[in-house]
């Protein structure tokens, strides 16, 4: 099975990059499953029920969300009406919505896609997302109950995914990290037949500073003054995230390629 995987949509530049391009690029690299991170993609704080919509009539089969998957208040209805929206697993014991679900491509095979989030640097404390992973990977066996499984690592420590994607080798398909908004250039597959990258980097301007106007962010690094709020950079998106193709008897990675689509940076295909 080829799967899609795209970072982290940062507000409108990303969310137009990903609705007009992802039906081409579907297309294209003959993606049959396609998981987008939708969490900044209003406004760059949060995914609106509206939006989150449209990203799936794009081309998105699954929406997953991170540490601001309910900045958008209407999530919190959105998400229990709307399976195919996917919150980290354990968010918070009142949280509506579920952190994993089993999908289906056009074909039939299954996929299981769930999200976890990090503990270290993170601006509040999580569950250990290592047990909760577990559960769910021991009751969706990859080649068994689900063809293929990806699990989205939504943290800030790069050491903290590398551990996920070990501590995930040879029981998902994909092991990808999100949120820190950079692509990272360690795509590879791991020793049990995972594919991993540590993270997927956003879909947005990369003019910016991950993903915000400069101006602000820059303000604040070099007087350690704040002067206002940030905003979302508005130019040209790259559109980047992770292709893995998959055996689907085994549900073991054959093959992983970072993908760079438009925008500043340097262009990757499959
Ligand atoms: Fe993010
Ligand atoms: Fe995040």
């Amino acid at each position: 099975m080829k799967l899609l995987y795209l970072g982290d949509v940062m507000g409108r530049a990303g969310r137009s990059a990903v609705i007009g391009r992802l039906k081409t690029l579907r297309a294209d690299w003959g993606v049959d499953f396609c998981v987008v991170n939708g969490e900044n993609a209003t406004s760059g704080a949060g995914l609106s029920g509206s939006h989150a919509k449209a990203l799936l009539e794009a081309g998105a089969d699954v929406v997953v969300l991170g540490d601001h998957a309910f900045d958008q208040k209407d999530m919190l209805q959105f998400i229990g009406k709307e399976p195919r929206v996917i919150r980290p697993l354990k968010f918070d014991k009142d949280a509506p919505g579920r952190g994993s679900g089993v999908f289906q491509d056009a074909r039939g095979r299954k996929v299981l896609v769930a999200q976890v989030l990090g503990q270290v640097f993170m601006k509040r404390p999580f569950d250990d997302p290592f047990s909760a992973i577990d559960g769910v990977l021991k009751a969706h066996p990859r080649g068994g109950l689900v063809q293929a499984s990806l699990v989205d690592m939504h943290c800030e420590a790069t050491s903290e995914k590398m551990a996920m994607g070990h501590y995930c080798d040879g029981r998902a398909s994909v092991v990808v990290g999100s949120h820190t908004h950079v692509p990272t250039a360690d795509a590879m597959i791991l020793s049990g037949g995972t594919a991993y990258q540590t993270d997927a980097g956003m879909c947005g301007d990369y003019d910016s500073v991950i993903g915000m106007e400069k101006d602000e962010p820059m303000r604040r690094f070099v007087t350690g003054m704040s002067r206002g709020r940030f905003s979302p950079a508005l130019g040209e998106a790259t559109v980047s995230g992770l292709f893995v193709e998959t055996d689907d008897r085994t549900g073991a990675a054959l093959r992983v390629v970072p993908v760079r689509d438009g925008g500043r940076l340097s262009a990757a295909t499959p």
